[in-house]
């Protein structure tokens, strides 16, 4: 939810912000800017994709060493060159960007107002650089300390001051910042895969922590000035990894990574990675309730995961959407292990629901991609799925990566409640470890796929139905379908359609039947007569293609595999038939509209 990178160093700032900005598109993508010191500062901001910004700098190129930019989703004012960052105190003497919320921001402004300052745009962000100039008595880092102390709201900052030329300052809190150190300068960036191509040498900004950049140091102060002794650490992402390596979009190269992420997120967990010292470290026998809560797809991966925690371990699970556990007054306590799904680890309304399980007592265990993120952090135990840089702002792989992880977890956790036996324990992780073979052989089936999916661009509304796990995953199907492609697609128990929904269904609507549950497959098959009597189309993802009802000819054959961990295939064939209904329909799969990777709003 906006991007934000800033440099300072022997290079050529412009270069290196445009590049990193390139990196941080996937956040917000409604406008683009930056403003780098040369002579005073030069502030260039331009509504619309990044590639629009290019373009005007290189109808007039710039020069200079030191810079901040910004992408933006909107939040306050609509997409606009005016409201574009970075903005600037009416005195043009200094200039920041802004990834957050200004709560009161309404506040400051009026008393501003009064006291003659007029502003130019109608974010919120703006509030930030007409206040820095109105505290500025020459120290731009007390000024800066004299600002945050007045904000409320979540804020990722750049600031730079026209009497600086040399150093420009960051300041976190509950927003993402990072801090680059390279050989030739230092960095700030929303996101470690924008400075990657410089350097792997990170430091995490933990809230209301400051950092000072000149070229050749970096300054961690406290909010009350206090210097802070903070340690590099290493990022083992690769470059390759956050570049499209030949693909069309990052999301087709995300799906076919899937295998190796697989591997690689099962050898953390199985065969004694970190993953597995952290599983043996929780006595799962202190507790006696489950509560999963994330947003978006992460919240499927709970859906499935509340399916195979029940089957094994025989214990309560609820999942929640953390939008709506924050406030539910949740019914939990010391006896209650809170799993935090979080790919980004920064998502807004995931981290308030963790700190609001921790504050009834429960303790968190939190799944995550992104190393240093706020989630990892606070969490009381962490897993980190190896995914890697997750790039498109649809999941695909984080999502798979999450599912193994919360497969494993159901696995030990039921032997440690005394519901598996040794052997059945050492059976179900070895189906687990089969996974990534199984994955291979449906990206096999790519070019049926695509060629299938080039028929459905048409539709309106497509309907994805399942019956129990199978239901589960039919929700994830149905949001990658809708977020990428723009057509309009609802997921169903197939039990459930009777009760409502088959009233949609008519000539020509296109279902998606997900049949991996052996002991339902009859029941759902009833489920596609019914649609087909109403003039519905089917498309079966099974892996029981021979007992297919004749009216069905379309097919997506799944590899056999236990029903408890079919999703993870069953989703494969989803992601690929979402994404190549989308690339037929000529769309920015990358970037969907009005959607931004990291959610760090409420
Ligand atoms: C959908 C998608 C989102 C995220 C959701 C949570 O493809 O990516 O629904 O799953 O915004 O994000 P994280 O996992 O970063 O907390």
């Amino acid at each position: 939810m906006c991007g934000i990178i800033g440099y300072v160093g022997k290079m050529d700032a412009v270069a290196i912000i445009l590049e990193g900005l390139k990196k941080l598109e996937y956040r917000g993508y409604d406008s683009a800017g930056l403003a780098v010191y040369n002579n005073g500062i030069q502030v260039v901001k331009q509504e619309g994709r990044l590639d629009a910004l290019q373009a005007r700098i290189d109808a007039s190129p710039l020069t200079a060493n030191m810079g901040i930019g910004h992408t933006r989703w909107a939040t306050h004012g609509e997409p606009s060159d005016v409201n574009s960052h970075p903005h600037m105190g009416s005195q043009n003497k200094i200039a920041i960007v802004h990834n957050g919320i200004i709560e009161n921001y309404k506040q400051l402004k009026e008393y501003l107002e009064q006291k003659g300052i007029v502003f130019a745009s109608q974010t919120d962000s703006e509030v930030i650089a007409q206040l820095a100039e109105y505290y500025y008595e020459g120290d731009i880092l007390d000024a800066v300390i004299h600002v945050v102390g007045r904000l409320e709201g979540s804020f990722a900052l750049g600031i730079m001051c026209a009497d600086n030329p040399d150093m420009f300052i960051a300041v976190k809190k509950d927003n993402p910042l990072i801090v680059g150190v390279s050989d030739h300068g230092q960095f700030i960036a929303s996101d470690v895969p924008a400075v990657l191509k410089h350097t792997s040498n990170v430091y995490y900004l933990n809230d209301r922590e400051i950092a000072v950049l000149r070229a050749d140091e970096v300054e961690f102060l406290n909010f009350d000035k206090e210097p802070l002794a903070k340690t590099v650490e290493t990022v083992t992402w690769s470059l390759d990894s956050a570049e499209k390596g030949g693909y069309p979009h990052f999301m087709l190269k995300e799906i076919m990574e899937q295998p190796k992420i697989l591997k690689d997120t099962i050898n953390t967990i199985i065969s004694s990675g970190d993953n597995q010292e952290i599983i043996d470290g929780i006595d799962i026998n202190k507790y006696n309730k489950i509560v999963m809560t994330a947003c978006g797809s992460a919240y499927n991966a709970g859906v499935v995961a509340k399916y195979v925690f029940e089957q094994l371990c025989r214990v309560p699970v609820e999942v929640d959407l953390a939008s709506e556990f924050r406030y539910k007054d949740a019914i939990i306590d010391e006896k209650t292990l809170v799993i935090i799904i979080s790919q980004s680890g920064e998502t807004a309304d995931t981290i308030a629901a963790m700190r609001e399980a921790k504050a009834k007592g429960a303790v968190t265990l939190a799944v995550v991609n992104v190393v240093g993120s706020t989630i990892a952090k606070e969490a009381d135990y962490c897993l980190f799925t190896a995914a890697g840089p997750e790039i498109a702002v649809a999941t695909t792989k984080a999502f798979s990566a999450q599912l193994v992880i919360l497969y494993v977890l159901a696995v030990r956790f039921a032997a440690g409640y005394g519901k598996l036996s040794p052997t059945q324990e050492a059976g179900f992780l070895s189906e687990i470890a089969q996974l990534p073979e199984k994955v291979t052989e449906i990206l096999e089936q790519l070019d049926g796929i695509q060629k299938y999916a080039s028929t459905c661009v048409g539709y309106k509304s497509i309907f994805f139905i399942g019956r129990n796990i199978d239901y589960a995953i039919a929700l994830e199907g149905s949001l990658k379908l809708k977020e990428i492609s723009y057509i309009h697609s609802e997921a169903y128990a197939g039990g459930e359609l009777k009760h409502g929904t088959i009233s949609l269904i008519e000539d020509n609507t296109l279902v998606v039947a997900i049949a991996n549950c052996e002991r339902l497959f009859s029941k759902l098959m009833s489920n596609v007569e019914q649609v087909i009597s109403r003039g519905a189309k089917v498309l079966l993802v099974s892996n029981h293609p021979d007992a297919l009802p004749d009216e069905v000819t379309s097919c997506i054959t799944l590899p056999l595999s236990g029903d408890l961990f079919s999703p993870s295939l069953s989703v494969i064939a989803l992601q690929l038939f979402s994404y190549y209904v989308a690339a037929n329909k000529g769309l920015d799969i990358d970037k969907p509209r009005n959607l931004a990777k990291s959610v760090t709003v409420e």
